[in-house]
């Protein structure tokens, strides 16, 4: 199998060939992703609202995170994993910082870890990066910053925050990181910051110019609904397939048609009269 590593998503760039990720948060959906051909799975910290039930992304801690990389990764074969570094995971000591992205690959088996904002965080990719590990940025709307946004919003609208996330980006790329996911910005803005790069960019809600997309997999699949951004767009209503199926297993199951015979065992007539 020929996997799809650091080299691959540059090569991508160089190439004109556009990077496929998709978040993946277990074993069984990695494999489906990853037997599908999607080139990095990103097990982000959006597992907080996706999976576990939460608000938003900030109670997700680092065990969290290391706990369901081990999980996708398993069930990947060829995708690139990216493991997503959960609030508070890099900003507090840069220690720290790295201790955290090194146990998302050692323990977690990721490839390479993701983790938000520009210049308030340079000095924290820098030592990950040093310590070889692969680091993709994340700019734009950042929902770690929610609190500090007042709601999940799109950013870079007015001239001064658009300046300073294509300075974010810049930054982050001369701090030595891959990759740079850029979430709900406006289309041309992310143009401009896909065509100063010489790393490609990751979009999800920052239109098509960028050298990749991301999307959450249960809101591309239609699993999720609770919240579902404008930039999403559906290719699948799992929800209603998941529904039918859960009422036709439990007619079923009522009106005594399941299980049927052939789900069954059978045991020897010899043996079955020994028991009345
Ligand atoms: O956590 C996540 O799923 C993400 C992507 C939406 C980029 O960070
Ligand atoms: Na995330």
């Amino acid at each position: 199998i020929n996997k799809f590593t650091v080299s691959s998503f540059l090569k991508a760039k160089n190439n004109d060939e556009k990077i496929s990720m998709l978040t993946a948060y277990d074993y069984s959906m990695a494999k489906i992703l990853d037997e599908s051909g999607v080139d990095s799975l990103l097990v982000g910290d959006s597992l907080g609202m996706v999976v576990l039930g939460y608000e938003n992304t900030l109670q997700v801690t680092i065990d969290d995170m290391i706990h369901h990389c081990k999980a996708v990764s398993r069930g990947a074969k060829r995708a690139m994993i990216i493991g997503d570094m959960p609030f508070l995971s890099y900003h507090v000591s840069i220690e720290d910082s790295v201790r955290n992205a090194g146990r998302l690959i050692q323990e977690g088996n990721a490839h390479a870890v993701k983790l938000e904002g520009g210049k308030n965080v340079i000095d924290k990719v820098k030592a990950i990066v040093k310590a070889q590990i692969p680091v993709i940025g994340h700019v734009g709307l950042t929902p770690q910053s929610v609190n500090m946004f007042g709601g999940f919003k799109v950013q870079g609208k007015g001239e001064e925050q658009a300046k300073e996330i294509i300075e974010d980006a810049l930054l982050l790329q001369e701090a030595g990181v891959f990759a740079i996911v850029l979430e709900a910005i406006p289309e041309k803005l992310s143009k401009i910051i896909t065509e100063k790069l010489d790393i490609p960019t990751i979009g999800i809600g920052a239109g098509k110019h960028c050298d990749g997309q991301v999307l959450v997999t249960q809101d591309m699949l239609g699993m999720f609904s609770d919240f579902t951004p404008k930039f999403v767009k559906k290719y699948a209503n799992l929800s209603s397939i998941i529904k039918e199926a859960t009422n036709g297993y439990i007619d079923e199951m009522k009106s005594g048609k399941f299980p049927g015979k052939e789900h069954g065992f059978t045991i020897k007539e010899e043996v079955l009269e020994k028991l009345y």
